[in-house]
């Protein structure tokens, strides 16, 4: 299997997994490097959601790729992720109107595409449970200071070491608030028709290619999901729409999130579910699928043609030796939810490897 002109040992994806174990500022710790150097056995390993800017944080010990310290702090990660021989990607995050004051650098709302709230709760360190914030429009000078955030990001992901970038346009982040129409209301070139909700990302797509080249680029999907007040009656269309586009364009690779996936857990899959095969049809280059996928499922699904590569979240947390455990038929670990974000080694890194019989 190539995927950006490289190839890979073997279909199996360690999919982004925000552990919560950078420093405060985003810059990445030796823990990490275990942890990555633990699960290097997939064929494509996809970095945790890593921050373009402080605006675009939400949660804390995430994270970033926009210092130098940073930079400096992912080369040991990246090197230990490749040390099997795997392809590594950055998955690069805004997370838009799912920040809040109390972790922007200005004190103020988060930031959006229009400023529409996500209803509900969320539960926020030290606020307990909290409204969320109706966030600020984001000008186009804005939108253009983001864009070129990417950019920087991209590059500095070059610089660490990185084969390529994923946009995270997944699970209500900040391209997915653009692309629906419950948290996108504007009337100017970013709004209204398809294309115009589609021009962040292409836009960002343009900028990021001039740091890396357009094959070393994938885009992540999660296209039937609502989570975090996603809503739209033509999800069919748009991101129909968006997987065209990018075939076109010569992206890496397209990222499916399954149905039945909400953010970091299952849901039942609604009415009007996008199947994976049907938008993985579009897109000519390797599909990755993600979300509730067993090894037997997996090889399923890659027997049907209906993907090329498929990514275990939970399984591969609580399996650092996944791979070799599908090839022997071992049996696979449970996953504990304590040390599942923030703290030390447990939960973290403490998850044992097989014994070999001999
Ligand atoms: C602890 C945890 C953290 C996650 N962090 C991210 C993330 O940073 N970026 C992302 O796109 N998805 C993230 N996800 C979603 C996973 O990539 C994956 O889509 C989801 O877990 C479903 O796959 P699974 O059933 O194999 O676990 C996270 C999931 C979990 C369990």
């Amino acid at each position: 299997m190539k995927l950006g002109g490289q190839t890979l040992p073997n279909r199996l994806v360690l999919p982004p997994l925000t552990r919560s174990r950078a420093q405060d500022d985003g810059v990445p710790t030796p823990i990490m490097v275990e942890y990555y150097r633990q699960r290097a056995g997939a064929g494509l390993v996809i970095s945790e959601g890593t921050v373009v800017s402080a605006q675009g944080a939400s949660y804390a010990r995430v994270p970033g790729l926009y210092s130098d310290a940073q930079v400096d702090g992912w080369r040991p990660v990246v090197a230990a992720a490749r040390s099997c021989g795997a392809i590594v990607y950055a998955q690069l995050w805004h997370v838009g109107r799912q920040a809040h004051s109390s972790v922007q650098p200005d004190g103020c709302p988060p930031w959006g595409p229009s400023p529409v709230a996500i209803t509900g709760w969320q539960y926020r360190s030290p606020h307990g449970r909290i409204p969320f914030e109706v966030p600020r429009e984001l000008s186009e000078e804005a939108i253009a200071e983001i864009v070129a955030q990417f950019a920087v990001a991209a590059r500095n992901a070059v610089a660490a070491g990185f084969d390529g970038v994923e946009l995270h346009a997944a699970n209500g982040y900040l391209f997915d608030q653009f692309l629906n129409s419950s948290s996108n209301r504007r009337t100017d070139r970013y709004g209204g028709s398809v294309e115009n909700r589609l021009r962040f990302l292409h836009e960002v797509i343009d900028a990021v290619s001039a740091e890396t080249r357009i094959n070393r680029i994938g885009v992540r999907i999660s296209p039937s999901s609502t989570w975090m007040d996603v809503f739209d009656p033509d999800k069919r269309g748009i991101y129909s729409e968006l997987v065209r586009g990018i075939s076109e364009r010569g992206l890496a690779y397209l990222h499916l999130v399954e149905p039945g996936i909400a953010g970091s857990l299952d849901t039942n899959p609604q009415d009007g579910a996008i199947e994976s095969a049907e938008l993985g049809s579009l897109f000519d280059g390797p599909v990755i699928v993600t979300g509730g996928h067993t090894p037997r499922t997996a090889a399923a699904a890659v027997g049907a043609g209906s993907a090329d590569l498929v990514g275990f979240g939970r399984l591969f947390i609580a399996n650092p030796d996944l791979p070799r455990r599908i090839q022997a038929g071992a049996e696979l670990a449970d996953l504990r939810q304590k040390g599942l974000y923030g703290g030390g080694p447990a939960g973290y890194t403490d998850y044992p490897e097989l014994q070999s019989s001999n």
